[in-house]
């Protein structure tokens, strides 16, 4: 089992808000539940803008963890909560910085440690942080890594100038760009997958493929979080990130060693081979019926909570592979999912009416799972065929992990394969940035769409126009 190798402290900056309490607070409990934290010296602290107690803080922490997990341990709680600190200052104030790092080493037990800088913030407040942690908080014996979360900037010029702020301070081993994609089992599974089983590295392969759909459906909405989602939307905060990654995976090439740098340079070399063409016929975005009436939602906002798309990818592998794309929120319901559309050879071609395509479907969410989608002989004596699904759910076991606990661990061992490198998040902007201003500049038609649907006619379009057709395997 892979454990913590290091003494650490986590500071997450806003401690207070949601994705702290969603995710990095159970996160430290799954990892500490499942022993990972046995053998070092941990502490959390967490720093906001609000005065609060320990006291206080700490009951947040603890509803955090129970809201999120089932039968939670209550004694091995009350044991991580004494490690759990508060600490409350302005998020530009040196002095808080200054006071705040004369105190950690009151709590830091063994003194050779990390200290894991958890961006829980909007980005406004990224360059004060940035800043005072490298001034008041790294220092020789508790070097920093920071873990800023994506979308990193809102497009390639503000992610360049992310980059140049934090390189500025920071070596790049010390920046843990995080997409909680990763962390998930079955993304990783992907890339797994292709170097484990010789048929799919020898099928997935341009040549063979008539078209690659992948699919990221959620049923919830902004669930409140409207002042981040209206300023970012779909494309930003699904495609440009979870979405791409995902392919990336499926589509790189494949390194003879996967470490950091190897994967790191493929699937940048990868997304610089991205292309959209006639972006105004290759993009689609929706909202669904009711988004204007979302708490903080401006009544003209043409926020997408959809968007679908097709590309290519420019190398000789990929060339005239269509990969369509789709994402929204309030849809049907939860399903993540890859479905690659094989060519029929010259003689299926039109032999037999209920003859279709084969399709190899590698369903990422709500269950992992991979199946192929045959073709057989219905039996009897005429000529006819039907559908034989084979494949089978996929179940963690071996040293399972849930993603943010799994990337803190990363994290805490200092390895970033995980993470993202600059370097792919800037050639994935360079993708996503012409279709921003073709939202921008409203040359992209924003449709309505029902809730607990299918998305938008215009996505359905952009398949059919094609000669193809979404396919929906929903458990
Ligand atoms: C987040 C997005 O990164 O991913 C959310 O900001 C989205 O808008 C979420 O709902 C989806 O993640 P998951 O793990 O539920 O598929």
């Amino acid at each position: 089992m892979q454990v913590a190798d290091q003494n650490f402290t986590l500071v997450v900056f806003g401690a207070s808000g949601s994705l702290a309490k969603l995710k990095i607070f159970p996160g430290v409990y799954h990892l500490a539940l499942e022993g990972r934290l046995n053998d070092v010296d941990y502490q959390v602290v967490g720093y906001a803008r609000s005065k609060m107690s320990n006291e206080k803080f700490r009951e947040i922490f603890a509803e955090a963890v129970r809201a999120a997990v089932d039968n939670v341990d209550e004694k091995l709680l009350l044991k991580i909560l004494e490690r759990v600190h508060y600490y409350s200052g302005e998020y530009d104030d040196e002095d808080a910085y200054h006071k705040l790092a004369g105190w950690l080493p009151e709590i830091e037990e063994k003194k050779d440690r990390v200290r894991l800088v958890y961006f829980s913030v909007p980005p406004s407040v990224f360059s004060s942080i940035i800043h005072n942690v490298c001034t008041k908080l790294d220092t020789e014996f508790a070097k920093v890594r920071l873990i800023l979360e994506k979308p990193f900037g809102y497009n390639y010029r503000t992610a360049k100038e992310l980059e140049k702020e934090l390189t500025s301070c920071y070596d790049e081993h010390q920046l843990y760009l995080l997409d909680h994609y990763l962390g998930k089992e079955a993304v990783f599974n992907v890339l797994s997958l292709r170097y484990a089983n010789s048929i799919l590295t020898t099928l997935i392969k341009g040549k063979h493929i008539a078209n690659i759909q992948i699919t990221a459906f959620e049923p919830g909405g902004i669930e409140g979080r409207a002042g981040y989602f209206e300023h970012v939307g779909t494309l930003r905060d699904m495609v440009q990130s979870h979405v791409f990654q995902i392919l990336a995976f499926l589509v790189m090439s494949l390194p003879a060693q996967i470490n950091e740098e190897t994967l790191h340079r493929e699937k940048r070399h990868v997304f610089e081979d991205f292309k959209v063409d006639d972006i105004e016929d290759s993009l689609v975005r929706g909202q669904y019926a009711g988004y204007l009436e979302e708490d903080g939602v401006a009544s003209t906002s043409t926020t997408e909570t959809f968007a679908a798309l097709k590309l290519k990818i420019d190398n000789l592998r990929w060339h005239g592979v269509p990969i369509y794309l789709r994402t929204g929120k309030k849809m049907k319901q939860k399903w993540t999912a890859i479905v690659i559309e094989f060519k029929q050879h010259s003689l299926q071609e039109g032999a037999f009416e209920d003859l279709g395509t084969n399709k190899l479907v590698i369903q990422l969410q709500p269950q992992e799972k991979i199946e192929f989608k045959l073709y057989t002989k219905m039996g009897g004596t005429k000529i006819a065929f039907t559908e034989l699904t084979t494949g089978r759910p996929i179940f963690c076991s071996g040293d399972c992990l849930h993603e943010h606990g799994r990337l803190l661990l990363e994290a805490i061992r200092g390895n970033r394969l995980l993470f993202l490198s600059f370097e792919e998040v800037f050639a994935a902007w360079k993708v996503i940035d012409p279709l921003l201003d073709a939202f921008a500049e409203n040359k992209v038609k924003l449709e309505k769409y029902e809730v607990g649907g299918m998305g938008t006619k215009g996505a359905d379009k952009l398949v059919s126009d094609d000669g193809f057709m979404w396919h929906n395997y929903f458990d």
